[in-house]
């Protein structure tokens, strides 16, 4: 099967979609976009900012209006925030304007990379637990991410190690027709 030559990039928080996505951007001299920037950039506001003055049913609006944006593109590596695939809107269209690949993280991995730094994370700094909280969303998302079209373990690799095995795969498969 062939797709439209962009790759998206969903899944967890702390799962590397940011770092992995540059890394991939960079070998195939693709764009590269990330969904949480755009949405800063356009509100002026950081994310714990946004969900704080505006509400996180206001996020969502934006990340909407953002996949629209990012349909429009060609040759892009395109970084999801972890809650953007949940919306089956989101998922419908993304899954037409390119390779969406899921990068899986384990909580372990995720509180490892995340923990140390909750006041970026609005749905996990405002738990009394968050380790609980990050484990009992994860949870819930997993099930939904493994709608994407493939999966890459992130836990214990490198963001270059994760790239170099998705561009693996997308040679291996020729899922792209580049010229
Ligand atoms: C969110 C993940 C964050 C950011 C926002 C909501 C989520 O992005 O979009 O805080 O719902 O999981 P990262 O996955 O890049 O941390």
């Amino acid at each position: 099967m062939k797709f439209p030559p962009n790759i998206i990039l969903i899944g967890f928080m702390g799962a590397g979609k940011t770092s992995t996505g540059k890394e991939l951007a960079e070998a195939l001299n693709f764009e590269f976009l990330d969904i949480d920037q755009w949405i800063e950039e356009k509100n002026k506001k950081n994310i714990p900012e946004i969900f704080e003055e505006c509400g996180e049913s206001f996020f969502r609006d934006q990340e909407r209006e953002a996949v629209k944006w990012a349909a429009s593109k060609k040759r892009a590596v395109i970084s999801t925030g972890g809650g953007l695939w949940l919306d089956e809107q989101n998922r419908s269209l993304l899954k037409t304007i390119g390779w969406c690949v899921w990068l899986k993280v384990g909580a372990q991995m995720a509180w490892k990379r995340v923990g140390t730094y909750l006041a970026h994370r609005p749905l996990l700094s405002r738990s009394q637990d968050p380790f609980n909280e990050m484990q009992k969303i994860l949870g819930e998302r997993d099930p939904v991410y493994a709608l994407a079209h493939a999966s890459f373990d992130s836990d214990g690799k490198n963001p270059k190690e994760v790239s170099r095995e998705i561009l693996g795969l997308l040679k291996e498969k020729k899922l792209f027709d580049l010229d």
